[in-house]
């Protein structure tokens, strides 16, 4: 009975993400407000912008020699796109020294109006050429076991503090590189610390991975994307010490995200396949976080989420069996820094822990 509940459970997620996928793909553009938009944009552009960033936006205007900063070449996808919608706006308004940048970038706050801002911060983003680059406003609240679509370029570290007989403590450093406007990699390690109510402590290096993540799907009007990824854990950490699982695993995945007025729902289903079966299981991981975001300030968000975390074996002798969690979290994320806060807590008698106190610090460079 129990594995069948498990396998129903974990189906009905699936089934679940398989929707957020499909509702990526059949959403219909209809960009005729938007082009509006550009072309009044473009106008506002050409008549404050072009003696510094230049007619061709390269940041080659008449006055770029004479300033102190060369002005941002705004064609630059990385550069226009490092921050989100609205912290551009912001740039324009009150001038570079908004996001510590130089103050060769005027205020226009009471120069145009408010539709002037922006309309010429979306005309800036427009002149993004790459047709593959997918937009920062794609760029969802980070959840903390959720697995995300998008690109990201990040340096994260972070922590959880199992409590229960083994009392496990992990620690994780992660690199991720933005190859391209799809396309993102990533390495991560880990230092375990397990510290049994009964038995020897042991500590040390835990098993490392090798990620890539490459997004198939995105609209930026319907503020949707989808990913398929692929990590692969290599046994760094000593098994027989308990610090790793002794095995390469391959993990392949598919991820989503969808805005849908500041509310935020992101999956992520993974098959965790070990390339040795004898330690450690086959599994199936589905992973799925809501939340709502608030700007107290453009430059600073604030998103209450939650997470479902599931877990299910596909390995005998406990084939279906399903360990589940919830993961409330909170995220403040100041321009470029991210901190997640959250306490993971089972919901299945099958669990490997009592409670996870969970935090990350993210810094996007
Ligand atoms: C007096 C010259 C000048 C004018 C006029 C000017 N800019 Fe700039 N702008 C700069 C400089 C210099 C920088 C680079 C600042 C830095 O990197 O510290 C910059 C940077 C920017 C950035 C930040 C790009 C990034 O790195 O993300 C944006 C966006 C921008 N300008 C938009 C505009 C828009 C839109 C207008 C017209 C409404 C405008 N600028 C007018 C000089 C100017």
């Amino acid at each position: 009975m129990r594995q069948y509940c498990g396998l129903t459970s974990f189906l009905c997620l699936c089934a679940a993400l398989t929707v957020v996928c499909l509702g990526v793909v059949v959403y219909a553009a209809d960009r005729h407000g938007l082009q509006e938009q550009l072309l009044h944009g473009r106008e506002v552009f050409e008549q404050n912008c072009i003696m510094c960033h230049g007619v061709d936006a390269k940041g080659t205007g008449q006055l770029a020699a004479a300033l102190p900063v060369r002005p941002a070449d705004l064609t630059n996808c990385k550069l226009t796109d490092e921050d989100p919608v609205l912290v551009g706006q912001g740039i324009i308004r009150h001038g570079g020294p908004y996001t510590g940048r130089s103050s060769g970038m005027p205020a226009f706050g009471t120069v145009l109006s408010n539709s002037d801002i922006v309309d010429v911060a979306r005309y800036v983003r427009s002149l993004c050429a790459d047709p593959e680059w997918v937009s920062r406003e794609l760029d969802f609240p980070h959840p903390l076991i959720t697995s995300k679509a998008f690109p990201e370029q990040h340096m994260t570290v972070g922590g959880g503090f199992g409590r229960n007989g083994t009392n496990v403590n992990e620690y994780f450093g992660l690199l991720e590189y933005r190859v391209n406007g799809l396309t993102n990699i990533g390495i991560k390690s880990r230092v375990l610390s397990i510290n049994p109510n009964i038995g020897t402590a042991e500590s040390g290096l835990g098993d490392s991975v090798l990620s890539v993540n490459r997004v198939v799907a995105f609209s930026p009007l319907y503020r949707a994307l989808a990913s398929v990824g692929l990590d692969l854990a290599l046994p760094t950490g000593n098994d027989r010490r308990g610090l790793g699982d002794g095995s390469v695993v391959f993990e392949p995945s598919l991820r989503a995200g969808v805005d849908w007025k500041r509310v935020v729902v992101q999956a992520a289903g993974a098959l965790v396949l070990p390339a040795q079966t004898s330690n450690i299981n086959s599994e199936a991981t589905f992973n799925v976080a809501i939340g709502r975001y608030f700007f107290l300030d453009p430059r600073l968000q604030i998103t209450p989420m939650i997470e479902l975390n599931t877990t299910t074996s596909l390995s005998e002798p406990s084939y279906g069996e399903t360990k589940s969690a919830i993961l409330p979290l909170i995220r403040v994320k100041w321009l470029r820094w991210a901190l997640g806060v959250g306490v993971q807590a089972p919901i299945t008698d099958a669990r490997d822990f009592e409670v996870r106190p969970l935090f990350d610090l993210i810094y996007d460079y």
